[in-house]
């Protein structure tokens, strides 16, 4: 189903070229865990190429449905559209998909490149951790504001592409220290929706009439009542993604637990305010 669905979003011209054989995917330890598969580290070996470790994001098959499915191949159709033509460094680079498979229960896999250290959030809280040990990296700040201008370059290629991502955030940007002389740490949009960290999963809440799951901090008003989804809207994720870099990782708005709390007070106007010791410059 899931080749299908593909197929209907992207056209088999697209696709085929993006296959990869499941005999040739290595799978090692899982790196991350969502409502309907898992990411795992991986290899890719193919014969007469050199080996690369991917990040594999897994569909279940046995837990998904028709919309997991759409979701799923929805994700792989706009990495494939990112990807056609070359990428963007400041987006995650598509490897390939894995959907062939003898059963009919065989996960489906997205395999993205295998970004170390990671994932942004882990990262920054990290750091925040380490504060206190005095064993913060030198120049910080600098590094941080670079991540902050890496995911607003990838943005802006989304927006070039006409794609709304919906669903930016830190725990969606991952960071690559690969391919840099200099050692500074190149940031990605990652998770064009799907697989989605155990350590976060409490950041989704349901839609009290849809019963989605939504990343509602990160929401814009209008996507948060109407639904709507836009460049401008994944600016206000941007935004919120500003804040959870200027904070180390911190919970935007901790003391709301709820959607309908979330949607009086940004009515009211209340909004995140600059953290204290977040520089002009950020
Ligand atoms: N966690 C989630 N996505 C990842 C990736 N592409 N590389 C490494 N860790 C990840």
């Amino acid at each position: 189903l899931f080749k299908e669905v593909l197929e209907d979003i992207i056209g088999s011209e697209k696709m085929e070229p993006w296959l990869k054989k499941r005999r040739n995917l290595f799978l090692e330890e899982l790196i991350g865990e969502g409502e309907f598969g898992h990411v795992r580290k991986g290899v890719l070996r193919e014969e007469g190429q050199q080996a690369v470790i991917v990040a594999a994001k897994t569909l279940r098959v046995d837990r998904a449905n028709e919309i997991t499915y759409r979701d799923f191949a929805k994700e792989a159709s706009l990495l494939i559209e990112v990807n056609d033509d070359g990428g963007h460094v400041n987006i995650v680079s598509l490897i390939g998909l894995v959907v062939d498979g003898k059963m009919k229960k065989d996960p489906r896999y997205i395999l993205v490149e295998y970004a170390e250290p990671g994932e942004l959030h882990w990262y920054l809280v990290n750091i925040q951790n380490n504060r206190y040990q005095a064993d913060v990296p030198p120049g910080l700040g600098r590094q941080l504001t670079e991540v902050a201008i890496d995911i607003a370059q990838g943005m802006q290629e989304l927006k070039r592409r006409k794609i709304t991502h919906r669903d930016l955030a830190c725990r969606n940007i991952v960071l690559c220290s690969s391919g840099r002389r200099d050692g500074r740490l190149v940031a990605k949009i990652s998770d064009f929706g799907l697989a989605r960290d155990v350590y976060v999963t409490t950041q989704y809440m349901r839609h009290p009439l849809t019963n989605i799951l939504l990343p509602i901090k990160w929401m814009a008003i209008e996507s948060l009542i109407e639904g709507v989804y836009s460049c401008k809207s994944d600016m206000w994720g941007f935004g919120v993604v500003m804040w959870e870099i200027a904070t180390l990782g911190g919970t935007p708005y901790p003391e709301v637990c709820g959607y309908e709390t979330l949607v009086t007070m940004l009515r009211r106007g209340r909004r995140l305010q600059k953290p204290s010791g977040c520089s002009e410059e950020m």
